[in-house]
């Protein structure tokens, strides 16, 4: 059994998937435990298995975070009970697979963002208030790939998730003369129930979900937080997808991103070349992007002046992306 450190995490979404392996971590490292999920009966299992397994405290909190007290509840309950949330996970969410003008369902996407983005802010900030006093605390929250480029077939998770990193962002910035950290966790499809929950089953991002664990995803997670790191990228391949997100073309992403979501053999015939083209395009791009930062990388080696240099290479590099795409008239 491992010592108790006497402190406790708040986990939302702690009965499944990448919050259910936070969970796990926190448990092994000895903190004790509030989790938060819709299903009781799943949560009072897991509590008892992590208190008879690591000898911790766990606090099930079952409530639904889609009804708009619930934050109150969960924080309220926390303070009849005495319990500091030394660590607040924002985990749970979900989303919507489908056209947004024509396929998903509007009552569904308003529950998405009282989930993914109104219950988060709520939890936030009656959470982080106490933080701030105590001048100690610790944030994680779970954005996504989907943050940093447009997300079609799930038009409205993808703002959501848009949403919380640049929520995250800001408080990073007005935090940084106090003790309290906030890092987002930024995965790529990760292989949990999301797609299925979704409506997603069978599209590439599903299949591609597959080689990747939701427990590496979330020791990434925990291990920035508790280095109180700003931002993780899970993922050498979601890396390098973020950092081409950053010197290619809007349209571009957002047409690859499409692909990915797409069920193989599901676009339109007239749109199967031209989503080869795109392929090349980025994948020459790619290329192109690679050379230029080992070009630049050795240059700064040489010189130190390089960030400036990198940020002219980057807008020049965009610039020649954008020119490039508009003349094969992709979009
Ligand atoms: N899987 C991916 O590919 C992926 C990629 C990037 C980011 N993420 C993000 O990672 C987070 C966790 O997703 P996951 O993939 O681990 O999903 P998951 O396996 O479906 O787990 C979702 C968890 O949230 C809980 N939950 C769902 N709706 C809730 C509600 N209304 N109120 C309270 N709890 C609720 C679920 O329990 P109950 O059903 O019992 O409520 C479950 O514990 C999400 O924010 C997701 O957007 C996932």
């Amino acid at each position: 059994m491992e010592a108790q450190t006497g402190k406790t995490a708040l986990v939302t979404g702690a009965t499944s998937g990448i919050g259910h392996e936070l969970a796990n971590l926190f448990a092994k490292d000895g903190y004790n435990l509030v989790l938060v999920a819709r299903n009781g009966e799943n949560l009072n299992q897991i509590a008892e298995a992590y208190a008879q397994q690591f000898g911790i405290t766990v606090t099930p909190i079952a409530t639904d975070l889609v009804d708009p007290k619930s934050p109150e509840t969960i924080y309220d309950e926390t303070r009849r009970r005495g319990i500091t949330v030394d660590v607040l996970v924002n985990n749970a969410g979900m989303g919507e697979y489908g056209m947004f003008a024509n396929e998903t369902d509007l009552q569904k996407e308003l529950s998405i963002i009282q989930l993914n983005a109104t219950s988060l802010v709520h939890l936030t900030k009656l959470f982080l208030k106490d933080m701030v006093q105590r001048n100690e605390g610790k944030i994680l929250m779970l954005a996504s790939v989907a943050s940093i480029m447009p997300n079609p077939l799930m038009a409205v998770y993808g703002a959501t998730k848009s949403f919380i990193l640049s929520f995250t962002e800001a408080l990073q910035n007005e935090l940084k003369d106090t003790n309290v950290t906030v890092t987002a966790l930024l995965p790529g499809a990760t292989n949990t129930d999301f797609f299925n929950k979704a409506g997603a089953e069978g599209t590439r991002a599903h299949q591609q979900a597959q080689q990747t664990d939701p427990a590496k995803v979330a020791k990434d997670g925990y291990d920035a937080l508790m280095k109180g790191k700003e931002k993780i990228v899970s993922g050498f391949m979601n890396k390098a997808q973020v950092a081409m997100s950053h010197v290619l073309p809007d349209e571009l992403i957002a047409g690859s991103m499409r692909k990915q979501m797409e069920r193989p053999g599901e676009s339109k015939p007239e749109r199967e070349s031209e989503d080869q083209d795109q392929s090349l395009l980025i994948t020459a791009i790619a290329v192109g992007f690679v050379a230029a930062t080992t070009l630049l990388w050795a240059f700064g080696a040489m010189d130190h002046s390089w960030k400036k240099e990198a940020s002219s290479v980057r807008r020049k590099t965009r610039l020649a992306g954008k020119s490039l795409f508009d003349s094969l008239s992709l979009n």
